[in-house]
């Protein structure tokens, strides 16, 4: 992969990092070994001519609205909840999970106070729980959600589940799925249309490797 006019890329660190840098291998970016493991936050890959830039999940849609990035690999759950102004160009298909309702089994409201959710998507949760015309408190956490409702801060908790593992062994059960989630090809608005042909380029060789998936 080459694209003709040099693009800069977010990538986000975490969960979703590994299966992105497998899939832009696989599109023929020859990302150095050491990207994966090294602590350096701009990684510079000339033969394709891409500038890689390293961030937190959630600040990569940040990045791209700003026009510091031109595009960016990020999880739908990012999207849903940052709501930035990006254009998302392609599903990716990768990552795959849900972000879900979750809890302690055989919990029952008690009392009138609203039930307290805990969760790292408050504007996700709010507007569900808005939508099922359920009055709950939202405490935003950072992380570890579903510590919340074992030490007693919260009812309900709102997070990602993928094999359902952490769920599990904290004894907790999912009630209810509310939205699949999938890594999404994301693209900054002026870069769409100034760097059109170099976004295009990246654009059709991760559609032809997500289709050959
Ligand atoms: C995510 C999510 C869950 C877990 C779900 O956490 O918040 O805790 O993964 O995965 P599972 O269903 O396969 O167990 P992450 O690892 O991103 O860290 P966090 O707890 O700091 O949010």
């Amino acid at each position: 992969m080459n694209a003709k006019e040099k693009l800069i890329v977010a990538m986000p660190k975490g969960r979703i990092f590994e299966e992105a840098a497998d899939l832009l291998r696989k599109a023929g970016v020859p990302l150095p070994p050491e990207f994966d493991d090294s602590r350096k936050l701009i990684v510079p890959v000339p033969e394709a001519n891409l500038d890689f830039i390293l961030a937190k999940p959630t600040d990569v849609p940040t990045y791209v609205e700003y026009g510091v990035a031109d595009i960016g690999v990020v999880g739908k759950d990012v999207l849903l909840e940052e709501n930035r102004d990006v254009y998302e160009l392609l599903d990716l298909q990768i990552s795959c999970c849900r972000i879900s309702v979750a809890g302690l089994p055989g919990w029952k409201p008690s009392g009138s106070s609203a039930p307290r959710v805990a969760t790292k998507y408050p504007h996700v949760a709010s507007k569900y729980f808005r939508e099922q015309g359920q009055q709950v408190e939202v405490i935003k956490l950072n992380g570890s959600i579903e510590l919340a409702p074992l030490i007693g801060l919260a009812d309900r908790i709102v997070d990602i589940v993928s094999t359902g593992r952490t769920l599990k062994e904290n004894g907790l059960v999912e009630l209810e799925e509310i939205v699949p989630i999938t890594t999404r090809l994301i693209a900054n608005r002026v870069s769409y249309r100034m760097k059109s042909e170099a976004v295009d380029y990246i654009y059709e060789k991760f559609a032809s490797i997500v289709e050959e998936r």
